[in-house]
């Protein structure tokens, strides 16, 4: 089993949250609160459960993460030919025609007897890697603070600058991000780099409404200039958002239930920081930012390897 300690600080965060008289919200979220409290550490429940492409169920963790080398923190973004330079159009693949001995299986997402968790777990696997939106969110009296990270996330147009975020759930079971998003109308998309990966993984905990994710993990605030909600000072580029339109959806599986919504926001300003920008061209350097994207089951990604291909004319 894996388990992860958590700070003092956190627990001091918990622990200020447990003096309050917890909401009927918060009161559905209370025996991981209480596991976390009395015993100083998370255990991950999807890393005993989840069978993921890199451990199997029942591997413990720890023991295969000790396993692995060190993290090279200094690994540069290596530009490579692509795999074909002397590709010609109507080529198709560049593998000599070996996918095509491949079979393919068909899925019906809904086909009797199939969990839904069988179309989770091949959606966040197959669809890869996937942007990460670390989201702050204030509610609507300003008084709470939330962070929190959503996968279900990517840029979709910029004039104007647009933004989708999907939300497991029901608007009326609405996590804490989305209900302070549909509340208040207004929050910070965050780009995740390496140097705050775990700080940012950690903000992910189901802490009860009205505990701050800022202090589990220890990132900070930075004051944003046309929403209530903070920046993540550590994050290179930060997306001040307003709300356009959310949509709720209706599971197939369970006709009537709500289980899930997409949020259309707006960027109204950008925050990039000053050395991984080039004010001549507008580029973020991907060196400086070091981005970190979701993979399947538990795994991030990074992007350390890139090949460049000139977009085609007709
Ligand atoms: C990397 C990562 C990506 C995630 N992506 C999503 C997502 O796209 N949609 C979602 O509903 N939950 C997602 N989650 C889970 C939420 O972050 C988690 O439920 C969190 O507790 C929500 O916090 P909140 O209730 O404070 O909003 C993700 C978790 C991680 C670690």
């Amino acid at each position: 089993m894996s388990c992860r300690a958590f700070s003092p600080r956190a627990l001091r965060a918990l622990s200020k949250f447990s003096a309050q008289a917890p909401s009927s919200r918060s009161l559905n979220r209370t025996s991981l609160f209480q596991g976390l409290s009395s015993s100083g550490k998370h255990c991950q429940k999807s890393a005993m459960t989840t069978t993921s492409a890199f451990f199997k169920a029942g591997d413990d963790f720890d023991k295969v993460q000790a396993s692995r080398p060190d993290f090279e923190r200094d690994t540069e973004v290596k530009f490579s030919k692509p795999p074909k330079p002397d590709w010609k159009e109507g080529e198709g693949g560049n593998d000599g025609g070996e996918s095509l001995t491949k079979n393919h299986i068909e899925i019906d997402p809904h086909e009797e007897g199939r969990p839904v968790s069988n179309n989770y777990k091949l959606l966040i696997s197959g669809v890869v890697p996937r942007p990460i939106a670390l989201i702050s969110t204030k509610s609507k009296d300003g008084k709470t603070a939330n962070l929190a990270p959503f996968s279900y996330a990517q840029v979709i147009n910029h004039d104007p600058p647009l933004f989708t975020v999907g939300f497991v759930g029901s608007l009326e079971k609405a996590k804490d991000s989305l209900k302070n998003l549909t509340e208040s109308g207004e929050c910070v998309i965050n780009i995740i780099s390496e140097h705050f990966v775990e700080a940012a993984n950690a903000t992910a905990v189901n802490a009860p409404y009205g505990v701050s994710e800022w202090e589990v993990s220890g990132l900070h605030q930075a004051p944003s200039s046309v929403v209530q909600a903070a920046r993540v000072k550590e994050s290179m580029l930060s997306i001040e958002g307003k709300v356009v339109e959310t949509k709720e959806f209706e599971s197939r599986a369970t006709p009537g239930k709500k289980t899930g919504v997409l949020a259309i926001i707006e960027g109204v300003r950008f925050w990039v920081r000053e050395d991984a920008f080039d004010k001549e061209t507008n580029v973020v350097d991907l060196k400086v930012l070091k981005p970190i994207s979701r993979l399947g089951g538990l795994a991030y990604g990074r992007t350390t390897d890139a090949i460049e291909l000139p977009r085609p004319k007709f």
